[in-house]
């Protein structure tokens, strides 16, 4: 079913302390003024995951994702944490192929792909995240790049399965930099993402797609942001570690 999602992805960010007071924060001004029908989605750190969902465990409104999870099943990968490990904690979702994992890590489409089989194995939704960067934008050449970003990672899922996926087009040069992608250009291209969806699963599974934005989202922008037909939400980084802001982001629906 296509929801309405504002998911926050704290990054390397927040020691446990303060972010067990964010959390505390962020259900508090939700509890003032509740979130309505948008799905929110804290992000936390791996140390923090456990807590998190202790925390919210009876709480509707709210789901806790991870922001990784490794392409393997388990084994010997010294430092890694394996989706089932998520799943035995109560994690709900997980970011997949982030572009500071695509660029600092180096993973793949083909490992994405293996990331996202064990998050739906696991019955987890997997928040897969593409986008083109600065060059290949001005080289008119970002609807190529999410497009095989898009099929080279997902398409081999079946219809059925596919349904438990939610996208986030999240353009590199936007994240992180103040600059922000116009309402227009969100638009465009996640009618372009919806519509390679369809293509592919046909119209039913194109319209329950949920498609986030993220890149420099925050109160000032989401709700013209949201406003587009295409947009179902938000991936926010920095404003998602300020409650206020982050809570904010979530009434701009
Ligand atoms: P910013 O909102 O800080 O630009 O980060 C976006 C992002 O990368 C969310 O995953």
């Amino acid at each position: 079913m296509r929801r309405k999602i504002v998911a926050g992805n704290w990054k390397m960010n927040k020691d446990f302390e303060s972010g067990i007071d964010l959390i505390e924060d962020i259900v508090e001004l939700l509890d003032e003024n509740p979130a309505g029908e948008v799905n929110v989605v804290l992000a936390p750190p791996y140390t923090h995951l456990q807590s998190a969902v202790e925390m919210l465990i009876d709480n509707k409104d709210i789901s806790v994702s991870a922001q990784n999870c490794h392409h393997e099943k388990g084994g010997a990968y010294t430092g890694e944490i394996s989706v089932e490990m998520l799943n035995s904690i109560g994690v709900d979702a997980v970011i997949i192929g982030h572009s500071e994992r695509r660029e600092y890590f180096a993973e793949t489409n083909e490992q994405l792909a293996k990331k996202v089989n064990l998050a739906l194995e696991q019955e987890m939704i997997p928040i897969f995240c593409c986008g083109e960067v600065l060059d290949e934008r001005k080289a008119n050449k970002h609807f190529e790049v999410v497009e095989k970003q898009i099929k080279e990672s997902l398409f081999h899922l079946s219809a059925e399965q596919f349904d438990n996926v939610v996208i986030a087009y999240e353009p590199v040069w936007a994240i992180g930099t103040g600059e922000t992608a116009s309402p227009e250009q969100a638009q465009e291209i996640h009618a372009f993402i919806r519509t390679t969806v369809e293509k592919q699963y046909g119209a039913e599974v194109a319209n329950d797609l949920s498609i986030l934005y993220g890149g420099s989202c925050k109160p000032s922008n989401s709700k013209e942001l949201f406003a587009k037909p295409d947009v179902d939400g938000g991936l926010i980084g920095g404003a998602a570690l300020n409650a206020q802001d982050f809570v904010a982001i979530i009434h701009s629906f």
